[in-house]
């Protein structure tokens, strides 16, 4: 039993080293929408450490802090969501109309502020120093970490308890995971001085590393270009290197403790702000947040967005309408990969694909009732972890498992709440 779980999720975890083809062009915001609603990873940022031996002229900001790549990609998302939003709301920021959340991150605050100020160029009345900031205005913003950054709410004792054996590579999973590409992880050991048999973070720090020098034309060491390794070439190398990029939060999000802990408050929030969207109860017209991997890919796999892995600045957007029907649009965003943003359909789950309407949509109550979970807003509950993920099979009557996927992912949770006891 436990040797096919663990197949499946090494099926899950390296099924995010392809890449997604991107769509050039973005999908058009629908004449209908009344409502926007965006989620974005924080964008590229430094490494937890930085390697040794390599001629680097990029991480001034600092260990974990946002990079000019970072603030591009954040400012390439703010101006493609204008685009996408048009007049949905003014360019100027219209306290009344939208509204901000963030994770207390620095990556992720600085992310916002760069993807507000694509998003909202002051203009005529908006504009107050020409000069020297010709198209920026300070948009104010709320920090949650509730909300946003769950695993370092100091209360949510059972954030630790799900969270601290995936970090430490205490599932077999990861455990199959080293054993597997030992002899490669060994290499890279003895060369970064790293020991990456000893926790997979140190791996993803290396990717990290790698996707850094990518991004600034940083040459690689010799042990990387040209390993001296037995039937492996550098190409290879790089590319066994990069799966272990986010490696800890992707398998998070993979778990369904891990997942609704990680989430669950975070779709409630979104939830009752389409609620409130349908009962005109306020005039938002645009809301954004700024998270963390493990966050967004797991708001995004609760919501019923099929996704394994939340590159740089990348996430989710939500159209809501109320005609002809009240209805939601669900909408991954990328950059491409850094100037430049893309807005396109994203892929559901079948649960949600059967309800789709023609033009995407999905009504708001099918949404609510497949993605909705009943999960104790106070995470220090006991319960906390236990959502059971049958709820979501409640739908199905027959015997055959209607939703694949959510019967795999239920056995993952057996696998791993055998592990946790
Ligand atoms: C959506 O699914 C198609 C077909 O499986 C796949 O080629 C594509 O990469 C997926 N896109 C995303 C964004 O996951
Ligand atoms: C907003 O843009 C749409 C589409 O371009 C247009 O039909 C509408 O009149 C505009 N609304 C306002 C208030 O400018
Ligand atoms: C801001 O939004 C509110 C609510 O939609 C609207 O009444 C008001 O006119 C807007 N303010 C400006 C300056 O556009
Ligand atoms: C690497 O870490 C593991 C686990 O913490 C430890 O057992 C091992 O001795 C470490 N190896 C080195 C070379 O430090
Ligand atoms: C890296 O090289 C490419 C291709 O020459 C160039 O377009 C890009 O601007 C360079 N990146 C940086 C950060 O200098
Ligand atoms: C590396 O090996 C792969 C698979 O054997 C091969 O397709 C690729 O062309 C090689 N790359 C280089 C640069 O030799
Ligand atoms: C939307 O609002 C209408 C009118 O208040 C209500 O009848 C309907 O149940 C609401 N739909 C959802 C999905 O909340």
């Amino acid at each position: 039993m436990l040797q096919i779980l663990t197949l499946l999720i090494h099926y899950f975890l390296f099924l995010s080293s392809n890449a997604i083809d991107l769509p050039q062009i973005s999908t058009q915001i629908s004449p209908n929408t009344e409502f926007v609603i965006f989620g974005t990873r924080h964008g590229n940022r430094n490494p937890e450490q930085f390697l040794s031996g390599i001629d680097r002229d990029w991480g001034q900001e600092g260990l974990l802090e946002l990079t000019s790549i970072g603030k591009r990609q954040a400012y390439g998302l703010g101006l493609e969501l204008r685009k996408f939003i048009g007049n949905l709301t003014s360019n100027n920021y219209n306290a009344t109309e939208v509204k901000y959340y963030s994770s207390s991150a620095n990556r992720c605050q600085m992310t916002l502020q760069v993807a507000l100020a694509g998003l909202h160029p002051p203009q005529a009345w908006g504009e107050w120093n020409r000069q020297k900031f010709a198209s920026w205005s300070p948009i104010p913003y709320t920090i949650s970490d509730p909300l946003l950054r769950m695993y370092s709410v100091p209360s949510c004792k059972q954030s630790d308890k799900v969270w601290a054996p995936i970090d430490n590579d205490q599932i077999p999973e990861l455990e199959n995971l080293k054993t597997d590409n030992l002899r490669v992880l060994e290499y890279l050991s003895a060369e970064t001085g790293w020991n990456l048999t000893g926790n997979l973070g140190q791996a993803a720090d290396l990717a990290d590393n790698v996707i850094q020098m990518d991004f600034y034309n940083t040459s690689y060491p010799k042990w990387l270009a040209q390993p001296e390794l037995d039937g492996i070439n550098g190409t290879e190398l790089k590319n066994t290197i990069l799966e272990f990029a986010e490696i800890h939060p992707r398998t998070c999000a993979v778990y369904y403790p891990c997942r609704y802990l990680m989430g669950g408050l975070w779709l409630n929030d979104v939830i009752d702000k389409l609620s409130d969207a349908n009962t005109t109860k306020n005039a938002l017209k645009v809301v954004g947040y700024a998270s963390h991997t493990e966050i967004t890919l797991s708001v995004m796999k609760l919501m019923g967005i099929e996704r394994d892995e939340v590159t740089t600045s990348a996430g989710f957007v939500i159209e809501f309408r109320r005609r002809p029907s009240v209805a939601v649009r669900l909408l991954n965003h990328d950059p491409t990969p850094i100037d430049t943003h893309v807005i396109y359909p994203a892929n559901l789950t079948k649960e949600l694909a059967d309800v789709q309407e023609a033009d995407g949509f999905i009504r708001l109550a099918d949404f609510v009732r497949i993605s909705y979970s009943d999960w104790p807003k106070k995470c220090d509950a006991p319960s906390c972890a236990k959502d059971d993920p049958s709820n979501y099979d409640t739908e199905s009557s027959g015997s055959q498992p209607k939703y694949p996927q959510l019967f795999v992912i239920g056995l993952m949770v057996i696998g791993l709440l055998i592990i946790l006891d």
